[in-house]
C-alpha cells in the first residue's frame, strides 16, 4: 500500500466526482478539509493518512451529493478496495465517513481520534472567512436574501425546517455557525475554531453597523 499514491488517486477521484457540485460540497471543500484534518492529525498524534483519506472522501457519500448515503458508502468502499487500501484503514475511513455530518447534532459521537480530527476539520470549514463565504454562496444558490431584519433567526426547528424553511444568510450564523465552536472534539480544533469564531463575530458586528449606516 503506497500511501502517497493512494492520496493522489483519491484527490483525482474526488475532484472528478465533485467538480460540478454546487451544494457547498465542491472539490475545494474536500481539499481544504483534507489539509486541515492533516494539520490537526499532526498536532494531536492521530494517523495523518487515515485523516487525509477520510477527509478527501467524506462528501462523496453525502446524500446531498449522491442521493443516497448507503449507495455512496458502497461506492467509496469499492474505490478503497480497488486501490489496495489495507482492510483496517478502509474500515476506519468508512466508519468516519458514515459518522460525519452535523444533521442537527443527532448522531453518536466519533469513536476514534482520527474521526474527531476529520469532523473538526469539516466543521472548521463552515466557520471563519471560508464559512462566511460559503454561507452567502449557499444562500444565493437557494434564493435566500443576505439579510432581512423582519425575519428573525429560528431557535427551535426540526431537520426538515432546518433544510427547507425560509431563512437568510445572516440567520444561518445564529442558527448554526456560531454554535459550531462548542461542538469541536479536539483541543487543537477548539483553538482553531475560537479564532474563526472571533472572525465571524467581528464580521457580524460590522455588518449590522453598515446595515444601519453607522460606519
Ligand atoms: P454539511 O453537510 O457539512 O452539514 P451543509 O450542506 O449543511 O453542510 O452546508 C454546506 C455549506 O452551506 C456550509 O458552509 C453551510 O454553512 C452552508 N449552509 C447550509 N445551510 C445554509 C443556510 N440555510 N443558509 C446559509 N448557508 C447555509
Ligand atoms: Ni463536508
Amino acid at each position: 500500500m503506497n500511501k502517497a499514491k493512494i492520496v493522489t488517486a483519491a484527490e483525482r477521484f474526488v475532484r472528478a466526482r465533485l467538480e460540478k457540485e454546487y451544494s457547498g460540497h465542491d472539490w475545494w471543500h474536500a481539499y481544504r478539509v483534507a489539509r486541515t484534518a492533516k494539520t490537526i492529525a499532526l498536532n494531536i498524534g492521530a494517523d495523518a493518512f487515515v485523516c487525509e483519506l477520510a477527509a478527501l472522501l467524506h462528501d462523496v457519500a453525502d446524500e446531498k451529493v449522491c442521493g443516497n448515503e448507503a449507495e455512496g458508502l458502497r461506492q467509496v468502499g469499492d474505490w478503497l478496495a480497488a486501490h489496495d487500501v489495507e482492510e483496517d484503514v478502509s474500515c476506519h475511513v468508512l466508519e468516519i465517513i458514515a459518522a460525519m455530518s452535523y444533521k442537527g447534532g443527532g448522531r453518536p459521537p466519533m469513536r476514534t481520534l482520527e474521526g474527531k480530527a476529520v469532523q473538526d476539520a469539516d466543521r472548521l470549514d463552515a466557520i471563519g472567512a471560508i464559512g462566511i463565504a460559503r454561507a452567502f454562496a449557499y444562500s444565493g444558490a437557494h434564493e435566500q436574501p443576505i439579510h432581512d431584519p423582519e425575519l428573525p433567526p429560528r431557535s427551535e426547528m426540526t431537520y426538515e425546517e432546518y433544510r427547507s424553511g425560509r431563512s437568510t444568510a445572516i440567520n444561518h450564523f445564529y442558527e448554526k455557525l456560531l454554535k459550531l465552536k462548542d461542538t469541536m472534539n479536539t483541543d487543537y480544533g477548539k483553538m482553531l475554531a475560537a479564532e474563526r469564531h472571533d472572525a465571524m463575530e467581528r464580521f457580524l458586528r460590522r455588518f449590522f453597523w453598515e446595515w444601519e449606516g453607522e460606519i
